[in-house]
């Protein structure tokens, strides 16, 4: 037998047994879960953390034809039901250790006038369970999400149901915990200009600024002169010597000159 008929052989009898058990089936299987979006569940990690033995979930815990397997709650997997039967802190990590290794759930952003707004979910699912969001106050899926307006949460709905200044801190008055802000540098050949947000969020709210006088992105902003600002635009919109100090005095205060 030739060197190559050889290795073929071999590569046969070795190799393609482990790769036909892999290629036979689909690695993913989709779940559909209402409460919480879907769960992927993975038969080749299971394959390999168990050996490729079939029987053991087909079909005493699991049939292979989806519509037949009911669909079960976490309560019934506590008590060994579907992905309990392992999943119980003896065979597998328990349903209870960790919610987000089934249900993985990712920092969410919207999109608002005032700039990107995060919603980082791991900070609520160490405090929350699923359930007394989803889907109650939040479809878990943001093409579907209805939008909501300060107002609206100011009146206890989306974030406000909770963010009321009891439960958590208020919607009506720690902006930046939520739309968080940054020193701006304008670039000017003479000296930069500093622009620091958080002196001016103490003394105005995110409106008396955006979108009127300044868009709340730096990439699509409009540039200004000095000129301009004595005319009353940009800064000189309060900078005129009245409301705050003057753009035609202490260049310093706000120029790195
Ligand atoms: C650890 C448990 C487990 C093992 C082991 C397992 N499966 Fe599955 N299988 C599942 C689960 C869970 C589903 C999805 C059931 C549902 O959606 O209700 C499924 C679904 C299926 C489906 C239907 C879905 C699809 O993608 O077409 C087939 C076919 C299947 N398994 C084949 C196999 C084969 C073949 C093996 C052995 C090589 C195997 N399974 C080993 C848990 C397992
Ligand atoms: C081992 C994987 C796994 C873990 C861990 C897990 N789940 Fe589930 N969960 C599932 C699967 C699979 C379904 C869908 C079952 C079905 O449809 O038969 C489900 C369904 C649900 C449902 C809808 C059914 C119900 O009971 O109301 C909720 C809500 C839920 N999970 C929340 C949670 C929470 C909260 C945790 C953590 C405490 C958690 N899950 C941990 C796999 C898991
Ligand atoms: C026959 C036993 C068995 C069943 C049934 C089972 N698992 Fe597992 N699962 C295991 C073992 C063993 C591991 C690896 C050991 C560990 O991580 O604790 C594992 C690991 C996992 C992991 C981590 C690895 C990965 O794929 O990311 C997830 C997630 C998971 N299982 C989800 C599920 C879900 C969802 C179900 C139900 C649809 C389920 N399992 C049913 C035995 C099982
Ligand atoms: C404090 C409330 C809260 C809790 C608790 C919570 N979520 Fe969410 N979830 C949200 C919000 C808000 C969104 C965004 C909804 C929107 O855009 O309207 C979201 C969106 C989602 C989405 C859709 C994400 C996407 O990319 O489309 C999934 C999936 C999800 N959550 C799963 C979970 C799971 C699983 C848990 C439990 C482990 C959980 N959530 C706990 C508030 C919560
Ligand atoms: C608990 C977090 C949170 C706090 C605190 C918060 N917001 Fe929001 N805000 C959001 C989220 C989330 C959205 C987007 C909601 C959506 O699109 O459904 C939003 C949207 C907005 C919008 C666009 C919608 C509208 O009402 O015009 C403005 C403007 C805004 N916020 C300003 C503010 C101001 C000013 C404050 C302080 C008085 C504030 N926000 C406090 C989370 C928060
Ligand atoms: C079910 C109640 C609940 C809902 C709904 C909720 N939160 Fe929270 N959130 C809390 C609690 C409780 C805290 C922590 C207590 C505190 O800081 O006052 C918190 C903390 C936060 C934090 C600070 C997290 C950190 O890392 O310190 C942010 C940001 C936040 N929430 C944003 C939001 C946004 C945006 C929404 C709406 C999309 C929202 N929350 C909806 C209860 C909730
Ligand atoms: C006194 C006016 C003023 C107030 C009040 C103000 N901003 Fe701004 N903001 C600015 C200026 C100036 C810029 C830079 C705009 C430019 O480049 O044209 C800016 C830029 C931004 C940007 C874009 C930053 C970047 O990195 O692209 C965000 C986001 C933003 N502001 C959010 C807020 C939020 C949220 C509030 C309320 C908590 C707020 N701002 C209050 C003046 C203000
Ligand atoms: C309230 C803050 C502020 C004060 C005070 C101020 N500037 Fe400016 N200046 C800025 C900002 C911000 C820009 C950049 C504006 C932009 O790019 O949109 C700028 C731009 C400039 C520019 C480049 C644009 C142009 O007009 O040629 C020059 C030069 C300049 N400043 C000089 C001065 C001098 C000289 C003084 C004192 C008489 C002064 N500035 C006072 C904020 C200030
Ligand atoms: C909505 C009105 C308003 C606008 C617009 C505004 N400011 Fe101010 N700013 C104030 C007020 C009020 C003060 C504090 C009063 C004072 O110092 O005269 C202040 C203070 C400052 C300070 C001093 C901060 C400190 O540490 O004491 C700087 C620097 C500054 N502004 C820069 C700017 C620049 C640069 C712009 C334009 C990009 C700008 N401001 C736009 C109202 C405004």
């Amino acid at each position: 037998m030739s060197r190559t008929m050889l290795f073929l052989l071999l590569t046969f009898m070795l190799i393609l047994p482990g790769l036909a058990t892999a290629r036979w089936i689909d690695d993913i299987v989709k779940m559909d879960v209402e409460a919480t979006g879907p769960v992927n569940f993975s038969h080749y990690n299971h394959l390999e953390a168990l050996g490729k033995k079939c029987t053991l979930c087909h079909n005493s815990v699991f049939n292979i034809v989806q519509s037949k397997n009911p669909e079960f709650s976490m309560d019934e997997m506590r008590k060994g039901k579907s992905c309990g039967a392992c999943h119980n802190g003896n065979k597998a990590f328990a349903v209870d250790d960790d919610c987000s290794s089934c249900h993985p759930t990712r920092d969410i952003t919207f999109n608002t006038e005032v700039g990107k707004t995060m919603f980082p979910h791991s900070a609520h699912t160490e405090m929350y369970s699923c359930g007394d969001c989803h889907t109650g106050l939040f479809t878990p899926d943001v093409q579907k999400s209805t939008r909501y307006s300060m107002a609206q949460m100011n009146n206890g709905e989306s974030c406000g149901a909770c963010h009321d200044g009891d439960t958590a801190f208020s919607v009506k008055a720690d902006c930046t915990s939520c739309h968080p802000t940054r020193d701006i540098t304008f670039k000017v050949d003479d000296g930069d200009a500093m622009f620091p947000h958080s002196v001016h969020t103490e003394m105005y709210s995110c409106g008396d600024c955006h979108s009127g006088v300044f868009t709340p992105d730096v990439q699509k902003s409009t540039r200004y002169s000095m000129e301009q600002m004595n005319e009353g635009e940009s800064c000189g919109a309060c900078h005129d010597g009245d409301t705050a100090f003057s753009v035609e005095e202490a260049c310093d205060s706000c120029h790195d000159m």
